[in-house]
């Protein structure tokens, strides 16, 4: 997804399937937009509980030690909050910050917390060198193996589509999640079987 509209206005717009993105000074507001194929009451209640649960859990994050944005407000369907200067790890990731990522990532997960987009395009390597977690909108509360081994493997697919160095990169990610997370190898063997699924049901 790439920015829309005049590079040298203050504003910047991303736009998804699910939400409109504005960066604006040390802003960020991130408004969940309408879906019309669905009954508007329920798309209101949908848009409201993805808007609250994504406020809660970006906050319980950082409670943890993780860095995310600091939510400055949480309205019907809106977030503002802190603008994290930096950039994605899409573009900077090299093995350190890979090693980083785990061992940020294992703490997620034995806080409970499961990321739901765990892709390199939603973690921002901080101007301040701080490796930050952003984009909790699929994010819930779960302890399954199951579920926080779908998070390594879109992690680690994030990495094989934008990434030259994927082998070590995935290493150090390792390194890093053994560190601070006790139940990383049985999450690490279910990762694995997910991607051999994956390649099963492709062919
Ligand atoms: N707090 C933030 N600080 C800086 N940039 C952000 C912040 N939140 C979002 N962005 C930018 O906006 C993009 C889209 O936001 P994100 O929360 O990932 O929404 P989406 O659900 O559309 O992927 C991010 O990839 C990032 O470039
Ligand atoms: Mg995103």
């Amino acid at each position: 997804m790439s920015p829309v509209g005049d590079a040298r206005a203050a504003k910047v717009r991303f736009q998804c399937a699910e939400a409109i993105v504005e960066i604006e000074g040390d802003l960020v507001h991130k408004r969940r937009i309408e879906k019309r194929y669905r009954v508007k009451e329920i798309d209101e209640r949908i848009r409201r509980e993805r808007t609250k649960s994504e406020a809660k859990l970006i906050s319980e994050a950082r409670r943890k030690g993780v860095p995310t944005p600091i939510i400055f407000d949480v309205n019907d369907y809106e977030l503002v909050m802190e603008k994290i200067e930096g950039d994605l790890a899409r573009e900077v990731i090299n093995e350190d910050i890979s090693e980083r990522i785990g061992e940020f990532v294992g703490i997620v997960h034995k806080s409970g917390i499961v990321h739901g987009d765990l892709t390199t395009s939603n973690i921002i390597v901080g101007a301040d060198d701080r490796i930050y977690f952003i984009d909790f909108g699929l994010s819930f509360i779960e302890l399954s193996t199951e579920a926080r081994g779908v998070d390594v493997h879109v992690f680690f697919q994030s990495l094989e589509g934008t990434h030259e160095s994927y082998g070590q990169l995935k290493e150090s990610f390792i390194t890093g999640y053994k560190r601070t997370f006790p139940q990383a190898a049985q999450v690490l063997k279910r990762a694995e079987e997910i991607e051999r699924r994956g390649r099963y049901v492709e062919r």
